[in-house]
């Protein structure tokens, strides 16, 4: 995959509150053009293994239970410099933290229930999008 993508997950809070319209269309709006998506539901060993990295972090089980609670909807995202502008986009992982307008600002609930997943290399965007959508699913 060209390194001009990025991978998100809207995640179970913002799905179940009904926010998934809202998010695509801030996204869209800011540039990016959705070139795969799927509304799924992450089975446990789904969530340990895309959480793989976190797996010694106190928060991990927390995270991993958070992500399987309900389901998701996940995307591939294009733009020029898309892995750095989209983080740009989703703000801070901490919404208290985040920069006003960002999908965090107004969507998430808390650090854990922070509404939206972004890729934070190129390295893992490619891993990322290949765990959600197999090559005939990406255009
Ligand atoms: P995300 O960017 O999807 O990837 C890792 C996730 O771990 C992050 O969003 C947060 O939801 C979660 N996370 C990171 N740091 C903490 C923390 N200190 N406490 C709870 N959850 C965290």
């Amino acid at each position: 995959m060209a390194t001009n993508r990025t991978l998100t997950m809207i995640k179970p809070n913002a799905v179940k509150n009904g926010h998934t319209g809202a998010i695509l269309e801030k996204i869209t709006a800011s540039g990016f053009r959705i070139v795969a998506l799927k509304m799924t539901q992450l089975t446990s060993s789904d969530a340990k293994k895309f959480y793989d990295v976190h797996v010694d972090k106190p928060f991990y089980k927390d995270l991993c239970d958070f992500m399987i609670s309900g389901p998701i909807v996940a995307a591939i995202l294009e733009k020029e410099n898309a892995v750095e502008d989209f983080r740009t986009l989703i703000g801070s992982t901490d919404p208290e933290e985040a920069a006003e307008g960002t999908l965090r600002k107004i969507f998430a609930e808390s650090k854990s229930k922070n509404a939206v997943h972004g890729s934070d290399s190129d390295d893992n965007a490619r891993i990322e999008a290949g765990f959600h959508f197999s090559r005939r699913e990406q255009f």
